[in-house]
């Protein structure tokens, strides 16, 4: 399945969204709350045509609803705005919590309680969490009773989170990577423009390929149609071993979005 984001950064194209589910393909839907665009999705979505049973919508809980109360009416409230009766996987957008009184820690449980409730009572088809790091994923284990289906985090070229990856597998969270073109700053990068030649691609195509080679499900974003259609024509041809290695060789720490290292 090939998958679509939705971020604010860089805007929303309605026509961008419905081409994506028309023409491409595309199944997965990737928004948050704090993309401001759940609305214009549930126009996009009757737009398209494509029955609700066919796609899989991610939303994301913004730590300003963190809190069992306050994280239960958010995500009825990105039901109603995306015009939908459950979520197939709904996401803590950020460790960082605060509720006054609580640790960190402490407001991260008492959110994912009510991940939990909704998960058990089929609102959710899937919880999970999105720039978590291990410390954050081994308290909410010890915390809580269901660990993350998925994390969400930063994954392209410059930035391989190795250690983090490592864990989630063998924690069987399922390992999904934002920002694939580092925004586009992979896309100019020598290594992938010769790469990119070798292979008859675009730098971006050989950034999408990389992520699925090395087992990441990944979500580029374009509000360009043209380039959404390009960015799926990623099933024709595999990287050697050698040139994931050599992409693999890129990581040098970056962070091209938020950085949640020193999150308590
Ligand atoms: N959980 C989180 O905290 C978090 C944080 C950031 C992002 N995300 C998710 O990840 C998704 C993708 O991240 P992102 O949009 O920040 O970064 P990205 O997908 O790495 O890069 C998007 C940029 O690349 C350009 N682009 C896309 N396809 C291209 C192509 N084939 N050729 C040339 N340029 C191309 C886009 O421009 P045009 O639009 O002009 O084509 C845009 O400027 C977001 O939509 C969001 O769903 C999650």
């Amino acid at each position: 399945m090939h998958l679509v984001g939705t971020s604010h950064q860089g805007g929303y194209s309605h026509e961008a969204v419905v081409y994506a589910l028309q023409k491409c393909g595309i199944r997965h839907i990737d928004t948050a709350k704090r993309y401001g665009c759940e609305s214009h999705l549930k126009e996009a979505i009757r737009e398209s045509g494509v029955p609700r049973q066919d796609l899989w919508i991610t939303t994301k809980l913004w730590p300003s609803d963190y809190g069992y109360e306050k994280a239960l009416q958010a995500c009825r409230e990105s039901c109603e705005r995306l015009g939908v009766d459950y979520i197939d996987l709904y996401l803590m957008h950020w460790p960082d919590a605060q509720i006054p009184g609580k640790s960190s820690r402490e407001a991260r449980a008492e959110t994912w309680r009510a991940l939990e409730e909704l998960y058990d009572n089929g609102i959710c088809r899937a919880i999970g969490v999105s720039n978590f790091q291990i410390p954050h994923l081994e308290q909410l284990k010890e915390d809580c009773d269901i660990i993350p289906h998925v994390n969400q985090a930063e994954y392209h070229p410059f930035q391989r989170p190795q250690e983090l990856l490592d864990y989630c597998r063998k924690n069987n969270i399922v390992f999904e990577g934002y920002c694939p073109l580092a925004k586009g700053e992979a896309l100019t990068h020598p290594v992938l423009i010769q790469l990119a030649k070798k292979y008859n691609k675009t730098p971006a195509q050989i950034c999408i390929r990389w992520s699925i080679q090395n087992g990441v499900v990944t979500i580029p974003k374009s509000t360009k149609p043209k380039r959404i259609e390009q960015n799926c024509e990623v099933f024709s041809f595999t990287l050697t071993e050698e040139d994931v290695a050599m992409i693999n060789g890129m990581h040098d720490g970056r962070h091209v979005s938020w950085d949640p290292t020193n999150i308590l």
